[in-house]
């Protein structure tokens, strides 16, 4: 059994009393599994992952999601782990920097975005009062549907919104529809409500970084509506931040949250993590739910 201490925020919570270093069993697995659809986003403190384990871990949960094989910063000794960092070694970066600084959910500008995400701290920033920095912050996407006026709610029924991997450029055309050119641009119409594959619940599906328009609507109005939408979701009082401390494993939903990086530290000060996801499904709406609870 293990101890779940919720944040005082709609997401967020720490898992105590697991050694994730360790195969767990089938009930606990499902257990985790559980209080992560709840709560969208859970830490377990002072673990000690190698990029094996963390992957050996994760893989109770599904498949891993492979890198590209040409995508720089992947481990030798675990391929489907990447370094996020600031640092450098020898004059090279020795991981992404800068990865996620804008509300965003994962690669939803694909067609098939990752299911989970499990984050292992190597070394993590701290001020001079040994306060961590470079914190991660979540917003969850139910609750935010959950609170949406009934206006707001009217509006986004039904519809889908285009995401794409490059919003600025995409924008700047001020397309509405996807046309023949977006297979290579990775472009992506996604439900805006989208409902959660394994718990039903319906969340807000776009985000600052990747969603470009509302298919088919005028585009001032389309922005005017993604803006209401965003102020709405990432409103200061629904945030949850993580402060990471070194040994941290954290696992989010990609479904149920949306997250942003803090970029509040410099070096000297280091941050280095260890990343690895999950394999998810195609996004669905409201409408293919129903069909598939009738
Ligand atoms: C990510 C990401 C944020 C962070 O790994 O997908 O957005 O705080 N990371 O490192
Ligand atoms: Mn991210």
């Amino acid at each position: 059994m293990f101890e779940i201490i919720p944040s005082p925020r709609p997401v967020g919570a720490e898992v105590r009393g697991l050694d994730l270093s360790e195969p767990l069993d089938a009930a606990t697995v499902a257990r985790v599994r559980d209080t992560l659809s709840k709560h969208g986003v859970l830490y377990f403190r002072n673990q000690q992952l190698t990029p094996t384990r963390q992957v050996a871990y994760l893989e109770q949960f599904g498949t891993m999601q492979p890198y590209d094989p040409k995508a720089p910063f992947r481990l030798e000794e675990a391929r489907d782990v990447l370094v996020l960092s600031n640092a450098y070694e020898q004059g090279k970066p020795v991981g992404i920097i800068e990865a996620g600084q804008y509300w965003h959910s994962d690669l939803s500008y694909r067609p098939d975005p990752p299911l989970y995400a499990g984050l292992f701290a190597v070394e993590v920033p701290h001020d001079d009062a040994g306060r961590s920095l470079g914190g991660t912050m979540f917003v969850g996407t139910a609750h935010a549907y959950d609170t949406l006026s009934p206006e707001l709610k009217a509006r986004v029924e039904g519809r889908t919104a285009l995401h794409d991997r490059d919003k600025r450029r995409f924008s700047a055309t001020r397309r509405t529809q996807p046309n023949e050119f977006d297979g290579a641009s990775q472009t992506q119409a996604q439900p805006i409500v989208r409902v959660h594959p394994v718990t039903g619940r319906r969340g807000l599906y776009v985000n600052q970084t990747y969603t470009a328009a509302i298919t088919g609507m005028d585009p001032e109005e389309s922005d005017a509506l993604l803006e209401a939408l965003y102020q709405h979701l990432y409103r200061q009082e629904v945030r949850f931040t993580h402060q990471w401390q070194v040994g941290d494993l954290l696992m989010w939903d990609d479904c149920a949250v949306q997250h942003h990086a803090i970029n509040d530290y410099q070096l000297p000060q280091r941050r280095l993590i260890h990343r690895a996801v999950l394999e998810g499904s195609k996004p669905f709406g409201v409408t293919r739910a129903e069909t598939v609870q009738a």
